[in-house]
């Protein structure tokens, strides 16, 4: 009894956070507060909206100036910036001292703008980048990208890790969203390069079903050691090909313009890979390793 008492007494309650924007993302930010056992304040322009998170325990505030003193710590994830600049525009006073760490989408340019508004107010600014889908928000896969304010992460990384794995990216409030459009440019890549495999597959008659687990091994295994593997290269600015020149590149990639031609699939996306590979190779670069089309890609 004494022991347990003992062990209770130190248990800290869980942190209060306010919760701006209950779309898709906005709600299962906060549903994830919740099940983490945050006292969770939420506010939508739609207040309906605020309904399901209520009836699990959350307090819905009745205005902007209500959910920005509900608590210290205040998480925004609405349409964009301009939307959120018009939500908290009147609020500037009720801010000042209090953390804001947004996870709205936008340019690295925005999130400085934001950053620096926030420093004039006194307000503690963190620009957040989510890298999952609502249903993965507080699963394993999920990861947050952070970057500004370089206390609030440390503060606050208890609570913000309901959400998914926080990554702290430093003090350079832009520097999150710049890591987001690169990653999402990677992974359109990524979806791009294995549709047009399951529409070549497609058209021999190969099912998605049966191409996919061959391909993400491929890509969890072999692709991410080459970009391990280039990495160095593309730091140091120099490109041995002792695995793989471009030259053999460039012969796949006819090999995979031809395959496509002859099947009708579209070629735009390995005709982009050849036409890189075509420049790096005309400027003599034909024995290097593929990470010398990085000097072509940046022009
Ligand atoms: N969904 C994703 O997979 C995902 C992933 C990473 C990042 N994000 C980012 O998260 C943010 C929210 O995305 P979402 O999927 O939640 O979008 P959403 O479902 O369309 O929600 C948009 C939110 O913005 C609010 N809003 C729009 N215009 C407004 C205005 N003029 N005044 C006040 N509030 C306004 C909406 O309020 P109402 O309910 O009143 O319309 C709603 O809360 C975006 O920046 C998005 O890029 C989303």
């Amino acid at each position: 009894m004494h022991e347990q008492e003992n062990s209770m007494s130190h248990e800290l309650p869980q942190e209060s956070v306010t919760v701006i924007g209950l779309g898709a993302m906005g709600t299962a930010l906060a549903g994830a507060f919740l099940a983490a056992g945050h006292p969770t304040t939420v506010w939508n322009r739609t207040a309906a909206k605020a309904e399901p998170l209520v009836a699990r325990g959350a307090v819905a505030a009745s205005s902007p100036e209500a959910a920005v003193t509900a608590s210290q710590l205040i998480v925004a994830c609405v349409l964009d910036y301009g939307t959120l600049r018009a939500v908290l525009t009147g609020q500037e006073a009720a801010l000042a001292g209090r953390t804001l760490v947004n996870l709205t989408s936008g340019s690295p340019e925005q999130a400085r703008e934001l950053a620096d508004w926030a420093a004039g107010l006194g307000l503690a600014y963190l620009d957040g980048a989510i890298m999952i889908t609502p249903p993965g928000i507080g699963g394993p896969d999920a990861t947050v990208l952070y970057s500004g304010a370089p206390d609030v992460l440390a503060r606050h990384r208890p609570t913000l890790a309901a959400l998914g794995e926080p990554v702290d990216l430093g003090p350079d409030a832009g520097i999150a969203g710049l890591y987001d459009t690169a990653l999402l440019g990677l992974m359109w890549s990524a979806l791009s390069g294995w549709l047009h495999g399951v529409a070549l597959v497609g058209a021999d008659g190969v099912r998605a079903a049966e191409f996919t687990p061959v391909a993400t091994r491929w890509l969890s295994g072999a692709v991410a050691g080459f970009i391990n593997r280039y990495t160095a290269q593309a730091d140091a600015r120099t490109y041995p090909g002792d695995d793989a020149g471009l030259d053999i590149h460039l012969a796949a990639m006819e090999h995979l313009l031809h395959a496509s031609r002859a099947r009708g699939v579209d070629t735009t996306l390995p005709e982009v890979f050849a036409g890189q590979a075509r420049q790096a190779i005309a400027a003599g670069h034909g024995a290097d390793s593929y990470a010398r089309l990085i000097e072509v890609i940046e022009k």
